[in-house]
């Protein structure tokens, strides 16, 4: 089963509408770059893989067009700013010798392709880490909506199921934007992975009176050092996990690594409309004008996580050695 989070329709991009999910299955087409920019900002398609890769057919789409496509990588680049996977996608479809439409689009398609096989290859490495009968803690959507297909952290966790082992989930909600509630739950209905929603503040509490054996999340950007940027509360939740001794893995493609930044501290962190925490649903939850500051991201320090696993293989600390041992396995096959 699939959900199509993004297709390709020969001339233009077509995006499952993740804010009307789980309700409703909508479709939108992209037939500009500007489309394509403006469905990441607004979050129509959103996850750091599936943003790289949406943002790869939107300079396809400016090729088509006959427009300038370093401007179009330029507009594409800055629509959120902490998914490295944006950037690095841009960055592949800009090496493209030459320039066409044609050479682009090729590029492009293999961007999609090598994410589906890079998801299935973290998921395959993470089942050392996922014992039969385990109880998992995951926060935001890292699934098959968040990539092309099949996901990271939630990949794994689907592989296991389909593997056989018996799992379950705790789904964190994920304020402000409930990707837990809306589209976790969503996939792991889908796939028949038990699972149970929490709110994000219930995490703590679930760690110290209920069984949870690991928690495990996706990433937006790996800095050098391990320290990983990911959705709002994956910090708190690394904090309770350390609390309780209970491992926190980070599923991390290596289009997420970026060795250029040295540390968590240089990682720029999107802050995103005040709207998505004032309102619930259309509706003010609080008196209007409430001062908001709402950081879409946060940093988890390295120390706080326990492994990262790669397309390449788990990684553990010291980090800045082993992120750099994947790096180089992954140049040598290339
Ligand atoms: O703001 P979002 O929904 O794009 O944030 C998504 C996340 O934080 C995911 O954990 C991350 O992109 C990894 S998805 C495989």
């Amino acid at each position: 089963m699939r959900f199509h989070s993004l297709e390709w329709q020969g001339a233009a991009l077509r995006l499952l509408d993740q804010r009307l999910l789980p309700h409703q299955t909508v479709f939108v087409t992209c037939t500009t770059a500007i489309d394509v920019a403006e469905a990441i900002r607004n979050m129509t398609v959103r996850g750091a893989p599936a943003i790289g890769v949406a943002a790869a057919f939107g300079v396809v789409l400016a090729a088509l067009a006959g427009a300038d496509v370093a401007r179009a990588a330029a507009m594409l680049r800055a629509t959120r700013p902490t998914a490295v996977n944006l950037m690095w996608a841009l960055d592949r479809m800009l090496a493209v010798v030459p320039q066409t439409p044609v050479a682009l689009l090729a590029e492009a398609e293999r961007l999609y392709a090598e994410d589906i096989a890079v998801n299935r290859q973290i998921g395959e490495h993470a089942q050392a880490l996922i014992p039969d009968g385990a109880v998992a803690m995951h926060h935001c959507n890292t699934g098959a909506l968040a990539t092309v297909d099949y996901g990271t952290a939630l990949g794994a966790l689907r592989i296991a199921h389909e593997s056989g082992k018996r799992i379950h989930v705790y789904l964190d909600e994920t304020r402000p934007r409930l990707q837990g509630a809306g589209l976790s739950a969503y996939e792991l209905n889908a796939f028949g992975v038990p699972h149970t929603l929490i709110v994000d503040s219930a995490a703590a509490h679930v760690m110290r009176t209920r069984k949870v054996d690991f928690c495990i999340v996706g990433c937006d950007r790996v800095a050098a050092n391990g320290d990983v940027a990911n959705k709002i509360g994956t910090y708190a939740l690394a904090l309770a996990a350390q609390a309780h001794n209970v491992p926190f893995y980070v599923a991390c493609p290596l289009s997420t690594l970026d060795l250029s930044t040295p540390d968590g501290a240089a990682i720029d962190i999107e802050e995103r409309a005040a709207t998505e925490i004032t309102h619930v649903a259309g509706q003010l939850i609080c008196p209007a004008g409430t001062p908001v500051f709402n950081p879409a991201f946060d940093v988890t320090p390295a120390a706080l996580v326990t492994a990262i696993i790669t397309e390449k293989g788990i990684v553990r600390s010291p980090y800045s050695k082993g992120l750099r041992q994947v790096i180089e396995k992954l140049s040598a096959v290339v």
